[in-house]
């Protein structure tokens, strides 16, 4: 079966970019990460996708007039790559409604964007989320793996694991406990649509054994 195209997108440090490349390229997952883009000049994400050799955009925002505009950048280039899926992982933009829909029903009969959140949502939607759970005093927080629609971290939930919070948690030790976690997660959801097992049935996610 050929591979399943993924273009990846990340605004910063990449460490999920480099664990969903690592599990294609050992064959783990039946997938190829064919391209990056990111909006930061500088984040590691860049170095990473060039240490593995994928070819990758940077597109900063400022740069436009507009999200429209920006996006149709973005769309110029990515769509060269012919991606079947878009990964945000670590990408600190929200993407319109009409690229989000238009990535709709892509593949599969499924919707083509799929995020990674560091909480186990609805909890702790927004860009501090293992923050917010320590300062809410929360026991548990985790990972979530979710199709992107319109709103912020609101999309159908495909995937969730949890994390115990210890009393002498700071946010580094979550941080690295939760990032083991995605690392995992992460590929392994992205195998499984490569693999058709994802399915939306009276607007659940089931996964097909
Ligand atoms: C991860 O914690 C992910 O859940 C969140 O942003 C972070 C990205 O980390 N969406 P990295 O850039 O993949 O290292």
């Amino acid at each position: 079966m050929a591979k399943l195209k993924v273009a990846v997108f990340a605004s910063g440090r990449g460490s999920n970019l480099e664990a969903i490349i690592k599990e294609c390229k050992n064959g783990k997952i039946n997938a190829e990460v064919v391209s990056l883009f990111t909006d930061n000049p500088k984040a590691g994400a860049i170095k990473i996708a060039n240490r593995y050799g994928i070819p990758f955009q940077i597109s900063d925002y400022k740069d436009f007039k507009s999200k429209k505009e920006h996006e149709n950048a973005i769309w110029e280039v990515q769509k060269l790559y012919e991606p079947e899926l878009i990964v945000l992982a670590g990408y600190m933009k929200i993407l319109s409604k009409e690229f989000i829909e238009e990535r709709y029903n892509y593949k599969k009969g499924l919707p083509g964007i799929i995020n990674i959140h560091p909480s186990l949502l609805p909890a702790f939607p927004g860009a501090n989320a293992y923050l917010d759970a320590l300062n809410w005093g929360a026991n548990y927080t985790g990972a979530t793996v979710h199709f992107v629609d319109t709103g912020i971290d609101t999309g159908l939930i495909i995937a969730q694991e949890k994390i115990k919070i210890y009393p002498s948690d700071t946010f580094e030790s979550l941080e690295r406990r939760g990032l083991e976690i995605e690392h995992n997660l992460f590929p392994k959801i992205i195998g499984l649509y490569a693999d058709g097992k994802i399915e939306i049935k009276k607007g659940e996610v089931i996964i097909k054994d």
